[in-house]
């Protein structure tokens, strides 16, 4: 998708120091600033701005190396090295290893050299499985198959602002739990069994309405669909709640895709959005490495219910 030219106008007087081209959809927008392994402090802030206004942000034609691609993550905040353990993981890795995942389907000698393979990923949010999901998450994309593995982005700010009245008032004070066991692919993690009753399977209780702490505004928060549970209900309603939920919160209008090119590096606000993947042949090769900032408070919602509507909440 073409970035907007009017938008792009309306917006310059906010970006001093980069270019921020919206896309026309319900979020994103691709940013020219440069090499950002020497974006100055200025740009850094500015990007940080676009990142809080647009949730998803594209840059094009970038060469990071895996400590360039950290060092970068750095300048948004602490690093995450939680992330629970993928099928593919070895022991004893270190701290950089640790914060640096590799999504891909390639095999080596025998091994997968990544995470999550080729396969359809559902909607997610990354890590809502913890009490202290991370704040963003970076891409880099090394090779990309020429067609398939588009990451689709969601707006939940517009997801909650679009939701019908009456599902918003029960949802004000809702907790949904969301499960630990399973990946976006659908692949149980290391070291759990698969849940026998989602009421009691493991995962944190995050509210279903929350305020985003940077830009004090609400957004619906799902996670993720398989094995979550609404907190209170018998499990019929919570699953038919849940529906209707899911089925609001994947509509196309509220979702934008983006085709990757290698070279390319997208940042996402994990706290208002959620993310899916396409699958792709698997003879192709699709190579990504992904960081990601840690959290830095809980889930609370704060004022849920109160907060003003962000500007990417309004519908066009
Ligand atoms: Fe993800």
């Amino acid at each position: 998708m073409q970035p907007n030219a009017t938008a792009v106008a309306q917006q310059a007087h906010r970006y001093r120091d980069i270019d921020v081209l919206p896309f026309g959809a319900a979020l994103g927008a691709e940013v020219r600033c440069g090499d950002l392994r020497r974006a100055s402090a200025a740009q850094i802030a500015q990007i940080r701005q676009a990142w809080l206004d647009h949730l998803v942000l594209v840059f094009r034609g970038q060469t990071l190396s895996d400590p360039e691609l950290l060092a970068l993550a750095r300048h948004f905040g602490e690093l995450d090295d939680t992330a629970r353990p993928q099928p593919t993981d070895q022991p004893g890795q270190d701290l950089q290893t640790r914060a640096l995942t590799i999504v891909s389907n390639v095999i080596e000698n025998g091994k997968p050299i990544g995470a999550l393979s080729n396969v359809d990923l559902v909607w997610h949010t990354d890590m809502s499985y913890i009490e202290v999901p991370p704040d963003a998450s970076i891409l880099y994309a090394v090779e990309v198959p020429a067609a398939g593995g588009e990451t689709g982005f969601c707006n939940m700010y517009r997801a909650l602002e679009t939701l019908p009245r009456e599902m918003r008032t029960r949802l004000q004070g809702a907790t949904i739990k969301h499960d630990a066991t399973h990946n976006s692919g659908g692949f149980l993690r290391k070291g759990f069994d698969p849940p026998a009753d989602v009421t009691r399977s493991p995962g944190p209780s995050h509210p279903a309405i929350r305020t985003h702490p940077e830009t004090g505004c609400d957004a619906l928060f799902l996670g993720r669909r398989p094995y979550s549970y609404v907190q209170g209900l018998p499990v019929p309603e919570s699953e038919a709640l849940l529906e209707q939920l899911w089925s609001h919160a994947a509509k196309p209008d509220l979702a934008w895709y983006h085709k990757w090119r290698a070279g390319d590096v997208v940042m996402w606000d994990n706290r208002c959005t959620m993310h899916r993947r396409n699958a792709f042949d698997n003879n192709a090769r699709r190579i990504m490495h992904r960081t990601q900032i840690k959290g830095t408070r809980p889930y609370a919602a704060v004022n849920a219910g109160r907060a003003q509507v962000h500007p990417r909440g309004l519908t066009n």
